[in-house]
């Protein structure tokens, strides 16, 4: 495999790290999220050191995966966190991040979220609008504090990703345009509730090159020294997150080569630099294990038909994503050369496949396979559609083994659902 990851094959058998996976699935079920605890650390690692000579900020981004004993292992290695909801603040939190280390994007924050945030001490609100702004400058008065604050600055610039994990392109609801930006920093000695340290550039996700995220920062760079011009005291860049890993057969540009090429340009705007990565860091770092329930044939297609769905992990049903899939157990030839697969969810939806037309060899009932590239965007993802329960996770450090989130029960599927006696007596 070409995968940089602790997912290996020791006598044909699947390991994460020192731990055969089919011994964690027969423990706790299927399906199972397994995570490498030295995946996480050696990717946060690499991103630390390319970019060591900035020393930057990297808040890993909370989205990309929740769970709250990766988000405290990633904050013990350094890591501060990027939150979209007043629920992920909780959760930066009570992962212990400290809250200096905390940033805030999201078009829609509630007054509520940003009263929290500036309750606890945030680093830095990445601001999607001028009326946010506002809002925030209010706030923050309010409560005689001064709020610093990035301006997300939409750059229109083409990520060449998926349309849906583009964001930095004219037209999409994200950030602020160059000439809206000019015209805050213009009048921003007026907002004495917000102080704008810096600007902010998301473009997207799954980025594979860094051309994009260096034509933005030329026009972020541009909009800089505008605003240092006009008295702005704008010492921050963040680049937000975005950087590609491989799923099939893409060559992303390593931390170190994403560093030469961005490098020069921050160094030439004396900015201190944040980083938000949030699939770099897990994507590779997790797979989805399911078991195979039936393997059926109609109209000459052969399915195998697994306990794990679209519910699970979405990415292939709603991006088209590549995931790939192999067997768990000691590959087996099959025989005939029929060993060809579809891999299917049992969920009443067609786009529940997880892999089409794949070579698995032979598979048959009651085997394991492991979908990889699932660490990411995966549990986050998931939902409790056809009344299924969300999976159980377990993180994995060399030998050692251990749950960091239950499976959930069907006690859980109920939990909010209230009979009104009132209108159903
Ligand atoms: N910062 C901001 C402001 C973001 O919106 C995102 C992701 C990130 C950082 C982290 O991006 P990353 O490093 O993970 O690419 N569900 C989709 C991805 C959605 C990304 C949303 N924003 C998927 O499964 O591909």
């Amino acid at each position: 495999m070409q995968y940089p990851h602790d997912f290996h094959r020791v006598r044909g058998a699947l390991y994460c790290e020192r731990v055969p996976v089919a011994r964690i699935a027969s423990e706790v079920g299927t399906p199972v999220y397994i995570y490498s605890h030295k995946t996480l650390v050696e990717h946060l690692a690499k991103l630390q050191q390319a970019f060591r000579a900035l020393a930057p900020l990297i808040c890993f981004s909370v989205k990309a995966n929740g769970n709250l004993a990766i988000l405290k292992l990633l904050v013990k290695h350094g890591a501060g966190l990027d939150i979209v909801s007043g629920g992920e603040l909780y959760k930066a939190l009570q992962a212990g991040c400290p809250s200096s280390k905390i940033v805030f994007a999201s078009v829609g924050k509630r007054p509520e979220e940003i009263r929290e945030s500036l309750r606890v001490g945030i680093f830095c609100f990445n601001v999607e609008s001028e009326p946010e702004l506002e809002s925030i400058h209010a706030i923050a008065r309010a409560m005689g504090k001064v709020a610093r604050v990035a301006l997300r600055v939409n750059p229109d610039v083409e990520a060449h990703t998926h349309r849906h994990i583009t964001t930095g392109i004219r037209g999409t609801k994200f950030g602020i345009d160059p000439k809206t930006a000019l015209a805050i920093f213009r009048r921003h000695s007026a907002l004495s509730g917000v102080r704008i340290i810096g600007i902010h550039l998301h473009i997207g996700s799954q980025i594979t090159e860094a051309s994009p995220f260096v034509q933005a920062i030329k026009r972020g760079a541009n909009v800089i020294r505008a605003g240092r011009r006009m008295g702005a005291p704008i010492d921050w860049i963040n680049l937000g997150g975005g950087l590609g890993i491989i799923y099939k057969d893409e060559a992303p540009q390593t931390p170190k080569q994403f560093a030469a090429a961005v490098l020069p340009l921050l160094q030439s705007l004396h900015a201190r630099l944040i980083l938000e990565p949030g699939r770099f860091i897990v994507g590779n770092a997790g797979i989805l294990v399911t078991e195979v329930l039936y393997v059926k044939k109609a109209h000459g297609t052969r399915f195998a038909v697994v306990d794990a769905g679209m519910n699970d992990l979405i990415r292939p049903a709603l991006y088209g994503a590549y995931h790939e899939v192999i067997p768990v157990g000691v590959p087996r030839p099959s025989r005939n050369g029929h060993g060809r697969y579809d891999v299917v969810g049992p969920i009443c939806e067609s786009a529940d496949v997880f892999a089409r037309d794949r070579q698995l060899g032979a598979v048959g009932s009651g085997e394991l396979l492991a979908i990889l590239g699932a660490g990411a965007y995966g549990s986050t993802m998931a939902s409790n559609y056809n009344g299924r329960l969300r999976p159980v996770e377990v993180l994995v450090r060399g030998a050692r083994w251990a749950v960091i989130r239950r499976r959930e029960t069907r006690q859980d599927l109920i939990r909010y659902d209230v009979i009104p006696k009132a209108i159903l007596s």
